[in-house]
């Protein structure tokens, strides 16, 4: 592919956010998470790959998403399916090769959709040449681009750290004597952000994707990166003796030491020195649960956008709700900068959680309403538009490397997009696939819901698309309404109400106007006046959200409307 001015790049890859503006050309989009091995396989091995993913490139531009974030495809062992990686300017076979890359940029930008990628910085593969000579050799320049440290007493770890997957976060390798140390699989060591070499490596890999014409990265445990200096043991708030999941064994320690340290944003910034050349876009994977850590990694030095994960564990709970939504906006300078996720490829689906079926559906879409007219940018999860549930992976079918404990397995997010009925579900022509479907039925797929009125394809899409009728509505800032409490969280940005009724009574709420998205029914925002006359409040039936066209809002508290 020849290269595009680096000056031009940028606005190049979105023209939908671009027309008579000035604001950078991600502000306002809609991003999606596109999980390669699970969206579509093109070659026919049950597995997705790049192939898959240009023939079915429609699917994203017909439900009008701006910036697609394809999780990697670099060559790996797949310990952790392609987030180890062993060659950081590489395709792996199975997904396709360089060229292909090419071409599926060329393919979505054609499409006004931006293309960003993983950059799996924190750590690499133990198959990486960088490790594997590490390790090899004491005195090879590569031992110092990872965290090797001598045994604790009586040859125990070096401190207290813990895996993210569970169990220490050290490996002994028995050559050297020297513990390494990895916050995800043994696997997967981490890098040595304080050596200036291992900088150096990644702005050469940052520059030759850029060169490519990726439109941004998303950086993959962005809040790991660099650690404290002498790798002192954390805090420990509580004994993890009794504890069995890993999530629990996590929050049992103040992270003080192995993760979020301020030494990180002068890397971002160097990144963000890069990507500026070629108008791309820097967003970071941040995982905390703290608000006020979570917006120290953005800012004028840092990221331009962090993704906040608080919304994927939440139940569904007014409260809970609330505070995942205020929590960054409510902290954050500039709140374009919150990218939003309710699904991912690591937690269970929205659907599942909230109650599974048409409610968890129906209040799985009323969560993203919130998210997409919330500043920032919101990221569907790959299946999150067919209103898909977890999908149940029978035990001697399970491939996720931490899905030891059932609870935690992330399989059931990962499992293969159903594009239409039959065997393969257009997935793919061969007999087996590398997760199985789980239990979906046709009025599942692409092909049922495409077009059929009111399908969650069809909501989604008109979501979509009410929101990019308002063009981001001016970057208006969030005046949280004055009747958001019990049921009702609700907010007003410029011309429009957003509101999400948590309960199951309708409510009739103190605003007036027209109303441009409803979850219910088609959808569609139909246009109308909610209620018979032009005076009468809005109506907002339980577990539903909408948005309105307001003509003022009033002083007074919502009624439970009759039934
Ligand atoms: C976050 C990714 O989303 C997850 O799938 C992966 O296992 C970890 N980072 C480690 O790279
Ligand atoms: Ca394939």
């Amino acid at each position: 592919m020849g290269s595009i001015p680096a000056t031009s790049r940028g606005l190049d890859a979105a023209p939908r956010a671009r027309t008579g503006s000035t604001k950078p050309w991600w502000r306002d989009a809609i991003g999606y998470c596109l999980y390669l091995r699970s969206f579509a396989d093109g070659n026919g091995d049950g597995i997705g790959d790049l192939w898959g993913v240009i023939d079915r490139l429609d699917h994203l531009e017909a439900l009008g998403i701006d910036m697609v974030w394809i999780t990697p495809f670099y060559p790996s062992p797949m310990d952790d399916f392609g987030y180890d990686v062993a060659d950081y300017c590489e395709v792996d076979p199975i997904f396709g090769d360089l060229q292909l890359v090419d071409r599926l940029i060329e393919a979505a930008h054609r499409r006004g959709i931006s293309v960003i990628i993983d950059l799996v910085a924190n750590h690499t593969s133990f198959d990486h040449p960088w490790f594997r000579s590490a390790r090899m050799d004491v005195s090879n320049e590569h031992r110092d681009y990872y965290l090797w440290a001598d045994p604790g007493p009586g040859g125990s770890p070096p401190n207290n750290w813990v895996s993210y997957f569970g169990g220490p976060a050290w490996t002994l390798d028995s050559a050297s004597g020297q513990y390494y140390l990895h916050l995800f699989l043994p696997q997967q060591p981490d890098l040595n952000w304080r050596n200036p070499m291992v900088r150096s490596e990644f702005d050469r890999i940052i520059r030759f994707w850029l060169e490519r014409g990726v439109d941004g990265f998303r950086i993959d445990v962005a809040q790991g990166l660099v650690k404290a200096e002498g790798l002192p043991s954390n805090p420990q708030r509580a004994s993890v003796a009794t504890l069995t999941s890993r999530q629990d064994v996590w929050a049992a320690f103040d992270h003080r030491y192995d993760i979020l340290q301020p030494e990180s944003i002068d890397i971002f910034a160097g990144w963000k020195r890069i990507c500026d050349e070629y108008g791309a876009v820097l967003i970071g994977e941040v995982s905390v649960a703290d608000p006020e850590a979570f917006a120290s990694t953005i800012g004028t030095n840092g990221l331009d956008v962090a993704m906040w994960l608080e919304p994927l564990h939440v139940p569904w709970d007014a409260d809970e709700l609330r505070a995942v939504l205020r929590g960054p906006i409510d902290r954050i300078v500039d709140p374009h900068a919150i990218g939003w996720l309710g699904s991912s490829l690591d937690e269970p689906r929205a659907v599942t959680r909230f109650g599974g079926g048409q409610l968890g559906r129906q209040r799985a879409l009323a969560l993203a309403t919130m998210l997409v007219f919330l500043p920032g940018i919101p990221f569907l999860y790959q299946g999150e538009e067919l209103g898909l549930e977890q999908s149940s992976v029978p035990a001697d079918l399970r491939a996720d490397p931490v899905g030891d404990v059932v609870e935690s397995s992330r399989d059931g997010c990962r499992t293969p997009m159903p594009w239409s009925a039959g065997p393969g579900f257009g997935f793919t022509e061969h007999d087996s696939t590398w997760l199985p479907f789980g239990d979906h039925v046709e009025a599942d797929t692409v092909s049922a819901q495409r077009g059929s009125s009111g399908s969650w394809f069809e909501r989604y899409r008109h979501l979509i698309s009410a929101w990019h009728e308002l063009d981001g509505l001016n970057g208006s800032p969030v005046d949280w309404l004055s009747f958001d409490e019990g049921d009702l969280i609700g907010f007003r940005r410029g011309v429009v109400a957003v509101v999400l009724n948590t309960g199951t009574q309708r409510l009739e709420l103190p605003l007036t106007g027209e109303v441009l998205y409803q979850t219910w029914g088609d959808g569609s925002g139909k246009r109308q006046r909610n209620a018979h006359s032009e005076e009468e409040n809005v109506i907002l039936p339980g577990q539903n959200a909408m948005v309105i066209r307001l003509d003022k809002v009033g002083p007074f508290s919502p009624t439970a409307a009759p039934a």
